[in-house]
């Protein structure tokens, strides 16, 4: 099997990560790319991808808050980051579907806690689904019940890390 790197976002991923966001994700859920182009213009250092051979095959995204929770504002606008917050939220983690089980998200995921760690953040905060709480808990999330999140339609649990 080919390398996979996990890097820092760049700019003219842009287009990659927002093609990936549309498969992974429906329309109603699937962030739009002009939030990519905000988020890796006003905080590209809670943004990582995953490549292989020169092609992005995944990516993990957030940003700082000091809320205890992801709250839906925090995906439709760059003004709610906090730079010297507690908490790392994350918008979402995405892998597509040719390159899933081979834990390929679990290194995304990981990093990304080592970089919360880094930075001196109290907890790692995400909303997922039903589906996805077993995952989320084998990295030590615990799950707070359902979310008042109505991102997208759909019913969401809060989960969170503490570091
Ligand atoms: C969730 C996702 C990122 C996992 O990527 P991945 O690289 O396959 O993840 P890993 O290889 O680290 O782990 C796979 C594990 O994910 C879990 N998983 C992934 N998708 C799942 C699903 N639809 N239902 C149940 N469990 C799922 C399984 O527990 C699996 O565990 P296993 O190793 O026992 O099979 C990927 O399936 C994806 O992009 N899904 C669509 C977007 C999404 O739902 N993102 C998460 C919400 S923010």
């Amino acid at each position: 099997m080919s390398e996979i790197i996990i890097r820092s976002v760049i700019a003219k991923d842009i287009q990659h990560v927002a093609e990936i966001e549309a498969i992974c994700f429906p329309e109603t859920e699937a962030a739009p790319r002009k939030s990519f182009e905000d988020r890796i213009a006003a905080f590209p250092e809670y943004f990582l991808v995953a490549e292989t051979e020169g092609r992005l095959i995944g990516f993990i995204n957030g940003c700082v808050t000091n809320s205890s929770v992801v709250y839906d504002e925090l995906f439709y606008s760059t003004e709610h980051h906090v730079p010297d917050g507690e908490n790392l939220a994350i918008f979402g983690l995405d892998v597509i579907p040719a390159y899933r089980g081979q834990g390929i998200a679990a290194r995304l995921m990981n990093q990304f806690i080592q970089l919360a760690r880094n930075t001196g953040r109290k907890s790692v905060i995400l909303t997922c689904k039903d589906r996805l709480v077993h995952y989320y808990e084998s990295f030590g999330y615990v799950n707070n019940g359902v979310s008042e999140s109505t991102h997208g339609g759909a019913q969401w649990f809060d989960m969170t890390l503490a570091l």
